[in-house]
This record gives structure tokens, C-alpha cells and sequence, in this order.
């Protein structure tokens, strides 16, 4: 829909853990080679937590981040929307969690399980609060360690995932031209087992059988999900072009949701949009889910490649499945 969400992302921080992980590793004990990971997802590295890190400390690392960008202090927060799959426990919210981490006021504090539209969809969450007046500085988060519900024996995703955090502060704009011009989310949920962790929640809680099983790791048809993906990230972006009455050519850049970089190099494909006007980093993040728009937004205005007053296009689908896009004026 065609929006005039006035907003701004007043910082933007991102983190991701230490460790790399090269593809090399999983050819000394999968069916699996650098060549079949890089040809077919574009991946050649991802970055995974240390024993003792996990999604709460990476979401922290990036939230100092943004706060220090944009000059603020946790006391000047007043609401947090956290996106992730891979919560620091199924009981309470991370985004609880990360408010007293940080240190911040008894603010509202919510996650938000979108899967990889998670950043997308908090985005749209913030802007909305903001529009009715119910916050004025929300700090937004996609963080994930999507390698503690990855199955490191299954090839067909222990190759894809890595672990990460991107991180946004976005108030109210007083140039009304910029924020979100025009937004898309959905979900069809009659596909809500084409990813997903069959054990571990009321369905099937653990037990022992269930880790024997490996139910508690996550189950993806692969192949159903690439080619969902390939058509709706490009319609995807046509239409919320089309919503907002804006060109491709007036797009500074595209952030996709970083799953596989032939889908990307497709959707950019069909658009007849250059790739040096997409944003990529798969190859040394992997997919990471929630995180990965975050990570992307936050390199590209650190390294210049967009500044206040370009349009940027974030566009992404996962788990649900779900999906979500906005064209945003920084
Ligand atoms: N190394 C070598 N061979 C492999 C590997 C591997 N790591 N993984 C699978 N293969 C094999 C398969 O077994 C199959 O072999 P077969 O032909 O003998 O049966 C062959 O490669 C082709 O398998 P496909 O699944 O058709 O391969 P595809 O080209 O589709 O690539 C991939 C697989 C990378 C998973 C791709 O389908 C993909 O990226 N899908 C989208 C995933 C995604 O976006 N998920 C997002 C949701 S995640 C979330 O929300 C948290």
C-alpha cells in the first residue's frame, strides 16, 4: 500500500560473532563441497556464536551500535521490537530481555516471530506506534543464532545459516518526503511447514525422544521455498514500486533479505536492475534470517553507498511463510 509513514533512522548498528566459518569445513565431514555451496547459494562464509554468546548479546552489540550513531542513550528509548526465530528463551521475550541489558526505562518491549520478514515487519511496527503517537524512539532489531536450531549433519541447510544482528532507531521525521512511502506484508500459512522446528514448543515439547530424533533443529524443503521465493521477491518489489508511483531508476538500492544469491541475482534479473544496485553480503554472512536486512542496511550506510534522501527498497520472505517489503526515503 502507499504509505507517508514520516520517519528516519536516526542510527543503525549491526554485529556479528567472531568466528567464521568457512565452507571448508563442512567438506571434511558432509557430502559436500566449496564449489556445490558457492555455485548454488553464493555463500563462502558465515559467522557463528561462541559457547558462550547467544542472541541476547549479539541484539546488545548492535543496539550500542545504533545508539551510538545516533547519539542516544537506552534511557531514551521508549520501544522495543525485537525480530527473531531464535529467541534467548521460548519464555520471555528477548526484547524483555535486551531491555534490561541495555538498561533502558519499564518501556513496552515485544518480539516478533516473522522468521526472515522479521526486520521488515518490525519496521512497519515501529512506524505504525510512531504514526498514532504511541512511541517516538523505537529501537528495532533482527538478531539471530540460527546455527543453535541449524542440524550441523543435514547438507541441505547446515551450509546456509550463520548468526548475526542488525539494529535501527527510527523516530518521528519532520521532513514529511522521507520514511515509508509504500509498504507490503502478507503470510500463507498453509505453508507453514515448508520451515520450521517440529519439537520444543505445545505441539511436541522436548523430551528425550525428540532430541534423539533431531526434531529440536529446524526442517526446510528447500527446493519449495526457492522457487516461492524467486517469484515473489521480484513481483514483490514491482508492486510496492508501483504503490508508491516511483521508478526503478530512482531507487538507490535494493537491501533483499540474503537466502540465496541466485534468487537475488533472479529477482534483480527480472526488475532489469543492476546488480551494483543490490545489496549483497550472503557470502560472508550466510542467511541469517531476521538479521540479515539489518546487517545489509547498516554496512550500506557505513560505507556511503546510500545516504539521507536516497530510496531504498527492503524486501524479504521466510519462515510462515511469510513475506514483506517498503520503500523507504532516508
Ligand atoms: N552439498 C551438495 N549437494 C547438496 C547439498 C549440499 N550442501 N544440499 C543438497 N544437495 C543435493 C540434493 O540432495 C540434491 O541431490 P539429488 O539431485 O541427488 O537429489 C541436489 O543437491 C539438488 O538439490 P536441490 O534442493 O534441488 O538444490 P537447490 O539448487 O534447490 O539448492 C538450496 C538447495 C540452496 C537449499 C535452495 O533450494 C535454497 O536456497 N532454497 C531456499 C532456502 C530459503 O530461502 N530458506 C528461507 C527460509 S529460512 C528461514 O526462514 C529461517
Amino acid at each position: 500500500m502507499k504509505a507517508r509513514w514520516a520517519i528516519e533512522f536516526v542510527g543503525t548498528g549491526s554485529y556479528a560473532p567472531e568466528q567464521r566459518v568457512p565452507n571448508d569445513h563442512f567438506t571434511s565431514y558432509l557430502d559436500t563441497s566449496d564449489e556445490w555451496i558457492v555455485q548454488r547459494t553464493g555463500i563462502r562464509e558465515r559467522r557463528i556464536v561462541a559457547p558462550d554468546q547467544s542472541t541476547l548479546a549479539l541484539s546488545e552489540a548492535a543496539s550500542h551500535a545504533a545508539l551510538a550513531e545516533a547519539g542516544l542513550t537506552p534511557e531514551d528509548i521508549d520501544l522495543i521490537i525485537h525480530a527473531t526465530a531464535t529467541p534467548e528463551h521460548p519464555l520471555p521475550s528477548t526484547a524483555c530481555e535486551l531491555q534490561a541489558t541495555l538498561g533502558c526505562r519499564w518501556i513496552p518491549a515485544f518480539d516478533i516471530a516473522a522468521a526472515c520478514s522479521g526486520y521488515v515487519y518490525a519496521l512497519i511496527n515501529a512506524a505504525q506506534f510512531i504514526q498514532c503517537g504511541m512511541a517516538r524512539t523505537v529501537l528495532l532489531l533482527g538478531s539471530e543464532s540460527l546455527t543453535r536450531i541449524t542440524d550441523m549433519e543435514d547438507r541441505g541447510t547446515a551450509i546456509l545459516f550463520g548468526d548475526g544482528a542488525g539494529a535501527a532507531i527510527v523516530r518521528p521525521s519532520t521532513d514529511p518526503e522521507r520514511g515509508i512511502l509504500a509498504a507490503r506484508w502478507g503470510a500463507d500459512g498453509s505453508r507453514a511447514k515448508a520451515v520450521y522446528v517440529p519439537a520444543g514448543g505445545s505441539a511436541e515439547p522436548s523430551s528425550i525422544r525428540t532430541v534423539n530424533e533431531r526434531l529440536h533443529y529446524m526442517k526446510m524443503q528447500g527446493r519449495a521455498i526457492y522457487k516461492f521465493a524467486v517469484t515473489m521477491m521480484h513481483s514483490l518489489v514491482a508492486e510496492t514500486l508501483d504503490d508508491a508511483g516511483v521508478k526503478l531508476d530512482e531507487l538507490a538500492l535494493l537491501i533483499p533479505h540474503q537466502s540465496n544469491l541466485r534468487i537475488i541475482e533472479s529477482a534483480a534479473q527480472r526488475l532489469g536492475l543492476g546488480m551494483d544496485r543490490v545489496a549483497v553480503n550472503i557470502d560472508r554472512y550466510g542467511n541469517t534470517s531476521a538479521a540479515s536486512i539489518g546487517l545489509a542496511l547498516d554496512e550500506a550506510r557505513k560505507e556511503g553507498r546510500v545516504k539521507p534522501g536516497d530510496l531504498v527498497m527492503l524486501v524479504a520472505f521466510g519462515a510462515g511463510l511469510t513475506w514483506a517489503s517498503a520503500l523507504i526515503r532516508l
